[in-house]
């Protein structure tokens, strides 16, 4: 499917921004291994959700449709054996965890997923699998996995990855002894923060996060907040058009998630969040993003990394309309997600008219530049797709971007969602 985006003026408004699809994966498969039913009001629809829900039924979870936003999930005491491979799409959160989820039960399974997910590797949690004693064959999908009684590890990852910690603790939970993950810097939390409030007990030290084996946990009802990495393609397009105003409601503001809210901040961007509540420990609240009168150029490094890695696709389309340069390092993961999003953006980036120049970890992005539109092809990926939609809004000329079909995995209605807050 090809999108084409024209400039506008600005935006204006208030949204809701799809439910988070981190929290949305964790709550089907939470649902499947809790001691009760649980209740998700507000899931994300997208498809790398309904391809974890469509999974954990295949393994025996059964679900009711309570309303059409609303679902029943009731786990089974003893997960299901596949008759079929299972199916993750495009999905890497789906495969890694629900590797950590079969490889401690008695359960023979394979995974495999789209074209774009059989390049990424899977060794990143076969290693610790493997070292708590489950057998797995693949370093990219598909993969096969022979889950059997697993012994705790005391594992310090290389990389820092929610993906692997949480596949390590979700099969520590059915391992003998502890299991713990140590990660150089600190990912997304939500795993910890879920299984907390399911009464499991999850001990944080530091970057250093642990779990006993033999522990049950009880069923919960969740209303799932808004995914701050989908919020963040209009909250970039009201930072960079002079005289917008951007009210987003209903959002997962988690501290580990909150890395472009420090970007805003570098910026001189104008923005506040209120209204603070909490959701199964989880943080919400309600956003404002104005645009500033002078775009500062901003540095993205370290630790600040993993709060924000989803979004540096379009923070990259921002850093093109700061005065300076804009630096991103310590992002080599980037090259291993839906896409090799470094090459990805670069290329687009320069093909209207920016400068960029790319390291093995990162880009330097030199500004301001008045982009010009070009033919993009998204090669699959949701968040290049979006990224730039955002830059065809201020880019002279007609933006083509082809294979924007995959912005359903994660943010389904962007196209009339954008419209609707689109001052022409
Ligand atoms: C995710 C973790 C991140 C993120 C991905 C979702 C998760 O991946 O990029 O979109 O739900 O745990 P890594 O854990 O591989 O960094």
């Amino acid at each position: 499917m090809r999108l084409t985006v024209t400039p506008i003026s600005a935006i204006q408004g208030a949204f809701r921004p799809p439910s988070d699809k981190s929290l949305t994966h964790r709550a089907y498969m939470f649902a499947g291994f809790a001691s009760s039913e649980s209740i998700v009001r507000n899931p994300l629809r997208g498809e790398d959700c309904e391809d974890t829900l469509r999974a954990m039924i295949h393994l025996g979870l059964r679900h009711e449709m309570l309303g059409p936003n609303e679902l029943r999930l009731i786990p089974t005491s003893e997960w299901m054996q596949p008759n079929l491979p299972i199916d993750c799409g495009n999905s890497g959160t789906t495969m890694r965890l629900l590797a950590g989820l079969i490889s401690c039960r008695p359960l023979t399974v394979e995974l495999f997923g789209d074209a774009s997910l059989s390049k990424r590797p899977m060794g990143r949690i076969a290693a610790p699998l493997k070292l708590m004693g489950a057998e797995i064959e693949g370093d990219r999908p598909p993969i096969r996995i022979k889950g059997t009684q697993l012994q705790g590890i005391d594992y310090v990852s290389p990389v820092a990855s929610a993906q692997v910690k949480s596949c390590t603790l979700l099969a520590g939970l059915r391992a003998s002894g502890t299991t713990s993950v140590t990660e150089p810097s600190l990912s997304r939390d939500h795993t910890e923060r879920m299984l907390r409030a399911m009464g499991f007990s999850v001990i944080t030290d530091g970057l250093k996060v642990s779990v006993e084996g033999g522990q049950s946990g009880q069923g919960f009802e969740f209303n799932v907040p808004g995914d701050i990495s989908s919020a963040a393609f209009f909250m970039v397009a009201a930072a960079i058009l002079p005289g917008s105003r951007l009210e987003v409601n209903e959002l997962s503001v988690n501290p580990t998630r909150t890395g472009i809210l420090d970007v805003l901040t570098q910026c001189q961007i104008p923005h506040g969040i209120f209204d603070i509540r909490e959701e199964l420990g989880e943080p919400v609240g309600d956003l404002v993003v104005q645009t500033a009168a002078q775009l500062q150029p901003f540095e993205i490094k370290g630790d600040l990394v993993p709060r924000l890695i989803d979004e540096i696709p379009v923070l990259a389309v921002l850093a093109t309309q700061c005065e300076g340069t804009s630096i991103i390092r310590d992002a080599k993961e980037l090259r291993v997600k839906e896409s090799d999003r470094i090459e990805l953006v670069a290329d687009g980036l320069r093909r209207m008219g920016a400068t960029v120049e790319t390291f093995e970890d990162g880009m330097a992005i030199t500004g301001p530049t008045r982009l010009t539109a070009t033919h993009i092809d998204a090669h699959g990926d949701h968040r290049i797709a979006m990224a730039f939609a955002i830059a065809g809004l201020i880019a002279e000329g007609v933006t083509e971007i082809d294979g924007a079909d995959s912005i359903a995995t994660s943010f389904p209605g962007f196209e009339s969602e954008l419209a609707r807050l689109s001052l022409a």
